[in-house]
């Protein structure tokens, strides 16, 4: 374990030159000495960004089960692997061992194989946040099967769209979830959107709330049922370092969402050694990350990181609020949790709601807190480090992408310093820079410009499913030979990163990527619009939240429009989920266009975020009076 653990500063920087001088030798280390292999590697890295093509530890053979749960049961067998806190605070919390966790794996991979999946076939998983969903991941994993989990918030027509791009033979899905005081109709969310989608042959439900549903002949079944027949012994298929081990979408600034597709070895061995460092795990800790397994930060860091660790992870099925906002600290305190990761978003939520929600729960256990999804803010930061982490337990910000598949830029606590808002420096084997307009490097600190990597790291994702040349034009294509994150970044006077924001149409809201694009394009299906701009602004909680500007066909009808309001935000929750509604919707006259008819969104932008002072020049606009009617009529 030379390298492994980084426990001291003089190590962190030791490490972290080695790692740049000589990625090579220091990622074969890690691999050779902390993971189990089928076959050594015949290469560690091949890669080349004009094409883009990047292959690590090529020629190795292995099953990233056998390094998440085989290898640990000698050890550690009767241990708490996940910890599963039900929604409703008086059902039992279930706590599954590793050689629970291996037994439940393998029959429900034997399921798999049986319902007809095979090795590289994709698999999509929309199911709540209870245990099947991590263990239908690794149960996928296990045969190489590729899952594609799409965040069972989303709609019956974005899981359509989904489900078609990668083509998936098969749905893992539940009777209902539970959301707080609410139950959610999945089963029916499901049936809807498989009405649009042919490839899908198999349906596997599980049942969580027992509700009535029905239950297409021949298509679904009950997983109970299969599971139990099923034999709990299943061999894990031998795969390549390079095969893909899942597909996950996120939004793009135009267009479809993105397959991301993440490969097996690199992602295993980074998703960990992130785990391990980042939040400085110890064997008997309890590690909480709230974010849902539809997100990558549930992939990489409920999962599959903390699992080839060997750690406890917790999956929370829950809601913030509920039955309180207690919620979060009766668990920290029932589970002694010891690192707890959340987002910028839930952390202003639960501090708008004062600290008696708080005082009445023992938080001492915590040790490190993390944050991820977007930028913190200063408020937040402070709240949440005097509040739940008593000035004890260092913030880590954690900066990545879905696309970078771990984490890129964090503290390491203990080891490197925290700063208020700053993500900090950039993780082992990190290569990060910010560009200018120009296409030159800032050299130095005390810059800003464009955040880019140099050199690949081995969980970076290798395509786009279905379309390579996206992948080319999305990350490559921006600056030569480099990775461009989307995001713009400065350097403060030591190198510590801060993260400002989107550069692109990616709008973050509550930490969920947003594009433009689909929401546009949701608003222009309403029969009265004629055309429409989204834009963020700052929201106290969500952190930046959707402002619509819309022209209807008769501009007329545009002063008594509560109902039209009303039936674009259903429109936008029928076609992509209830996180893309709009905040605010004003109607106008018409949008801000260049002499070329393109969108002037970066004066929507301005006006929005109430900074009409700072529009610059207007009058080459194609037509400059609207910005005043649009000024007039802001929603502040
Ligand atoms: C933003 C989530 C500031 C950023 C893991 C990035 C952040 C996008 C941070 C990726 C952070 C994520 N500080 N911004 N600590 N973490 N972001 O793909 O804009 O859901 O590009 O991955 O979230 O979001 P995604």
């Amino acid at each position: 374990m030379s390298n492994y653990k980084i426990n001291n500063l003089q190590k962190y920087n030791d490490v972290y030159k080695s790692s740049v001088n000589d990625p090579e030798k220091f990622w074969e280390d890690i691999a050779v000495k902390n993971f189990i292999w089928k076959k050594k590697w015949d290469s560690v890295l091949e890669w080349d960004f004009s094409k883009p093509e990047i292959k690590w530890f090529k020629g190795a053979k292995l099953n990233i089960t056998e390094n998440c749960i085989d290898r640990h049961l000698k050890v550690r067998g009767d241990k708490t692997a996940i910890l599963f806190e039900p929604n409703n605070p008086d059902e039992e919390t279930q706590y599954i061992t590793y050689n629970q966790l291996h037994k439940k794996v393998n029959k429900f991979a034997n399921v798999l194989k049986q319902e007809g999946v095979k090795k590289g076939d994709r698999v999509c998983i929309y199911l709540p946040m209870i245990p099947e969903l991590a263990i239908s991941v690794l149960a996928c994993a296990r045969i190489g099967a590729i899952h594609s989990v799409v965040f069972a918030g989303f709609s019956a027509n974005a899981l359509a769209t989904r489900i078609n791009d990668s083509k998936c033979s098969m749905i893992i899905t539940a009777d209902g979830s539970f959301r707080g005081a609410k139950t959610i109709d999945l089963k029916g969310i499901v049936d809807e959107a498989l009405e649009k989608c042919s490839c899908i042959k198999n349906v596997l439900v599980a049942k969580r709330i027992m509700s009535e549903i029905n239950m297409k002949n021949g298509r679904d079944k009950w997983l109970e049922t299969l599971l139990y027949n099923a034999s709990d012994q299943c061999e894990a298929e031998i795969m390549d370092a390079e095969d893909p081990l899942f597909i996950l979408y996120t939004s793009g600034s135009t267009g479809m969402p993105k397959g991301m597709v993440h490969t097996t070895a690199g992602y295993m061995v980074y998703t960990a050694y992130t785990f391990k460092n980042a939040f400085q795990y110890n064997e008997n800790d309890v590690y909480w990350c709230t974010a849902d397994i539809g997100w990558i930060t549930g992939h990489s860091y409920i999962v599959y990181g903390p699992l080839a660790n060997g750690a406890t992870t917790v999956m929370f099925e829950g809601v913030p609020s509920y039955p309180n906002y207690g919620r979060f600290w009766n668990i920290v305190e029932k589970h002694k949790i010891s690192q707890f990761y959340t987002a910028p978003t839930a952390i202003r939520a639960l501090a708008k709601q004062g600290s008696h929600f708080i005082e009445n729960y023992d938080l001492s256990s915590i040790n490190v807190l993390g944050s991820v999804g977007e930028p913190i803010n200063e408020e937040a930061w402070h709240w949440y480090n005097d509040n739940i982490g008593k000035k004890k337990s260092p913030i880590i910000d954690t900066w990545w992408q879905t696309e970078t598949g771990g984490i890129m830029i964090t503290s390491i606590p203990n080891v490197t310093p925290t700063k208020p808002t700053f993500a900090t420096l950039p993780f082992i084997g990190v290569q990060a820079c910010l560009m200018d307009e120009n296409n030159n490097e800032l050299e130095g600190n005390q810059v800003e410009g464009k955040l880019c990597i140099k050199f690949p790291w081995p969980s970076i994702a290798r395509t786009i499913w279905g379309n390579h040349k996206r992948y080319k034009e999305t990350y490559f294509s921006a600056f030569k030979n480099k990775y461009f994150t989307g995001d713009g970044a400065l350097r403060d006077d030591v190198g510590n990163y801060r993260i400002t924001g989107r550069v692109d149409d990616v709008i973050i809201v509550s930490g969920h990527n947003l594009g433009t694009a689909p929401i546009e394009d949701a608003i222009n299906e309403h029969p009265m619009v004629a055309e429409s701009a989204i834009v963020g602004f700052p929201h106290y909680i969500k952190g930046c939240a959707l402002y619509g500007y819309i022209t209807l066909k008769n501009v007329s009808e545009s002063n008594h429009n509560d109902n039209t309001r009303k039936e674009i935000n259903e429109l936008i929750n029928i076609r992509i989920g209830p996180i893309a509604k709009l905040d605010k919707i004003q109607f106008t006259s018409g949008l801000p266009k260049t002499r070329s008819g393109k969108i002037m969104r970066r004066i929507l932008r301005k006006i929005a975020c109430n900074e009409t002072s700072k529009l610059g020049d207007t009058s080459t606009l194609l037509n400059p009076e609207v910005v005043k009617e649009i000024i007039d009529n802001a929603l502040m």
